[in-house]
């Protein structure tokens, strides 16, 4: 085996190209061998090579591909994002072959909901709360990465947040611990299987260590501060999750923690990470974030930053090259160690073996002959997974006098700036998926309708006739396109089809680049010009249905006093249009839940389910005034988390406990039966919460703690049993110890967190 194992050392450290042509062969993975071919490259490299292993370069303008491929030649570069295709990637994995010890690259992408075929966006992913549904999607998120030669993707993005003006809520699951956990495990398992080496996975690298998405305010790249108990209780897990599950990467978030950059972080890259949780793998620092520790006010200049972030355990430098620039001269001057850069070679050099490029470094490239012809082939893509997929994913807030489903008869008039746009129904960061290649809702009514029943289509309006905020959503890239028509004549246009038909469906909401990165709102309402255009169709009488899509909770309490029926489809991707069809018309029976509370006002945030009661709680049956609550508007969310409805009912009998105590040993199980009341077959997710009703510290009101999404047929009945132990009541103390306390305990089970059946037991 080790001598197979050297002899493909040898082939890789002295053939030519041509190697390319090699079958592939599967990677040995005994621990020891790698730590021995390690070692042993380590002594053959120089101090500059093993620099050049800690660069993590991107294409782009500042750095045009020949010159990318000079420093590949000279051993300068580590590893390479943002080049998509097996013949952009074989040409730089070639240069290899011509530097002193050949290490190859590795190259990682931002695949975060589908690489060439789009996935709906984490969030939608999340609304799914089908774990099934969300593993497809990420083992063909991996098989598309991996078929495009990539070997890394940058996902998942498990940063809690309970914020709704950040942006970047678009890329995570939502606010909670336990779904998000949930889902960093699925995702991390299912791009990587047993082998992220194989043909059809990659290495997930899990994102943004740590608690990017609690910046204060929602504000994009703000500081977090915290105190310690809530940090490991409710944002820490999904990380710790994503390592448990085995995720050979760590990104480092771009903000402070507690005063401290997360870049230049000891306790979090070393005590924690490494020591604490035993992660293994390599950590990469986010887009410039070295340099950025000078802006923080950490670091006196770009080289002390250098500094900063090696010793903290960065071990790879995104984009600005500072640890090129600067650790030859720091090790010179003493301010580092040897050690310090050997440690963060291993740790690089490390993931390459796990992804099988020492083996063969044109690991899923393959040989020249097998790359495709058209990278946007349709071949190439997956629209039924996609579909199934999306229609998971796709939560019914409202529907009054079941306004829905639409009868595949008439007349429906489609209205809304967002009803035919192929780039927005992708969402952000939506890799290499190509907007012609997607389904508008537009299309996905007309594929649905065939010659059934007439469609007529009008924009109505621009996403926004904020000429400032168009200018700063289109400031890198061309994202929205704008109508130049006047709002009136835009508006009288819509009105005049709305009139010729039966129902009116509108899609409304945000553009896929507000929400994004660098895309924190401070109003997280619906645009005045799609709220004037909704309002005109009001105005008609006609049925208002609202297709609503949008990448963060959005303020709709207007919109839910105007509409018949809403549907929240967040982005859903290359097959959104024929999902959002599927469910408009009944062919699929709507079953997503909010993993996300929606505010009735942005004045509300942080508005979240899992609260501390507080000593003087709100209670809205005996409203007080001297309770924690809103003088100028109702209390409470709009939409709770866990919450959407189905064309079907469900009922939920009250909660059998197998006993009304537990042991530190014992499992207590809760159960109830669900039934489906309606007269179609549906899905819904039963919800398990939890409260320590008297702890050493005051413990949240409610606390998801597991789900089980089931189907029944009309008329069937469920019985769905929670088990819970000892280990699901603990929580961090205020020593940061890891316990459970003895007493009383709530035991709440719904189909959203706030209507549901409640039991007590005792913890012995
Ligand atoms: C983002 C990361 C992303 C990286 C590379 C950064 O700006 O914060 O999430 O992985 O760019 O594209």
């Amino acid at each position: 085996m080790i001598k197979r194992y050297f002899l493909g050392v040898m082939i890789c450290l002295a053939v030519s190209p041509a190697i390319a042509e090699q079958q592939y062969v599967a990677p040995q993975y005994q621990l020891k061998e790698k730590q021995i071919f390690i070692e042993k490259l380590m002594q053959q490299m120089t101090m500059e090579e093993k620099i050049g292993q800690l660069n993590l370069v991107s294409i782009g303008s500042d750095y045009p591909k020949p010159a990318i491929m000079a420093a590949i030649r000279d051993g300068k570069v580590g590893a390479m994002f943002n080049t998509v295709t097996k013949v952009d990637i074989r040409r730089m994995q070639d240069q290899v072959q011509y530097s002193r010890l050949k290490i190859p690259l590795f190259y990682a992408y931002d695949v975060v909901h589908g690489q060439r075929t789009v996935f709906p966006i984490s969030l939608g992913l999340a609304a799914s709360w089908d774990m099934d549904a969300v593993a497809l999607s990420a083992r063909i998120s991996a098989k598309e990465t991996a078929a495009d030669g990539l070997n890394m993707t940058f996902s998942p993005m498990v940063d809690i947040t309970r914020d709704p003006r950040w942006g970047r809520v678009s890329e995570g699951f939502g606010e909670d611990t336990y779904l998000t956990s949930r889902l960093a495990k699925v995702m991390v398992e299912s791009y990587q299987g047993d082998d992220p080496s194989a043909p059809d996975r990659v290495m997930a690298n899990v994102k943004h260590y740590a608690l990017y998405g609690a910046g204060e305010g929602g504000r994009d790249y703000n500081s977090v501060d915290m105190s310690l108990p809530k940090m490991f209780q409710d944002y820490m897990p999904p990380y710790q999750a994503a390592i448990d599950a085995g995720a050979g990467g760590v990104m480092v978030a771009l903000n402070a923690v507690n005063g401290i950059p997360a870049t230049s972080n000891t306790w979090l890259l070393t005590d924690v990470l490494r020591q604490q949780w035993k992660f293994n793998g390599v950590t990469v620092s986010d887009h410039g974030a070295i340099g950025g520790l000078v802006k923080h006010g950490v670091a006196e200049n770009d080289r002390q930053a250098a500094m900063m972030a090696l010793k903290a355990g960065v071990n790879m430098d995104m984009y600005d090259n500072m640890y090129g620039k600067y650790l030859p001269g720091l090790l010179k001057d003493g301010l580092i160690k040897q050690q310090d850069i050997d440690t963060a070679v291993r740790n690089v050099l490390g993931v390459k073996w796990d992804m099988g490029l020492f083996a063969d470094p044109y690991r899923h490239l393959g040989p020249a002959s097998t790359d495709p012809v058209d990278t946007n082939a349709e071949s190439r893509l997956h629209r039924a997974e996609a579909r199934e997929v999306a229609r998971t994913s796709l939560v019914l807030l409202k529907n009054d006098h079941n306004t829905l489903p639409l009868a595949k008869s008439g007349t429906i008039a489609l209205i809304g700036p967002l009803a035919d746009s192929q780039r927005d129904v992708m969402g952000s960061w939506s890799a290499a998926g190509a907007a012609k290649q997607s389904v508008t809702v537009y299309q996905g009514i007309k594929n649905a309708l065939g010659t059934q029943a007439t469609v007529l289509y009008s924009v109505g309006a621009n996403i926004t006739d904020d000429a400032a905020i168009v200018k700063y959503l289109n400031s890198y890239d061309k994202s929205v396109e704008v109508d130049p028509r006047s709002p009136q004549a835009m508006i009288d246009e819509a009105v005049n089809t709305a009139k010729k038909a039966d129902v009116v469906v509108a899609v409304v909401g945000e553009s896929q680049g507000m929400a994004h990165e660098a895309s924190s709102r401070s109003d997280i309402s619906i645009p005045q010009s799609q709220r004037d255009l909704l309002k005109a169709l009001k105005a008609t009488g006609k049925p208002l249905v609202l297709v609503l899509m949008n990448g963060r909770p959005l303020t709709l309490s207007w919109e839910n006093d105007i509409s018949d029926a809403m549907l929240e489809t967040w982005f859903s991707g290359t097959e959104g249009g024929n999902a959002i069809a599927d469910v408009l018309f009944g062919d699929y029976n709507p079953s997503g839940k909010l993993p996300m509370t929606f505010p009735r006002s942005v004045g509300q945030i942080p508005i979240y389910n899992s609260v501390l009661n507080t000593g003087r709680p709100f209670n809205p049956q005996k409203p007080d005034k001297y309770t924690s609550r809103y003088f100028d508007i109702t209390n409470g969310p709009l939409f709770p988390f866990g919450y959407g409805l189905s064309y079907t009912d469900f009922s939920v009998s009250d909660i059998t406990l197998s006993s009304t105590t537990l042991d530190s040993k014992g499992t207590l199980t809760a159960s109830v039966t669900v039934t489906n009341t309606g007269k179609r077959s549906g899905a819904t997710v039963v919800q398990l919460y939890v409260q320590d009703v008297v702890a050493s510290i005051s413990r949240p009101v409610k606390e998801l703690k597991n789900f089980s999404k089931v189907m029944l047929q009309p008329g069937e009945q469920r019985v769905i049993s929670f088990p819970i132990t000892e280990q699901d009541l603990r929580f961090y103390n205020e020593n940061l110890k890891w316990v459970s306390e003895a007493g009383k305990f709530n035991v709440f089970i719904g189909l959203d967190s706030q209507n549901v059946k409640r039991q007590s037991f005792l913890l012995l």
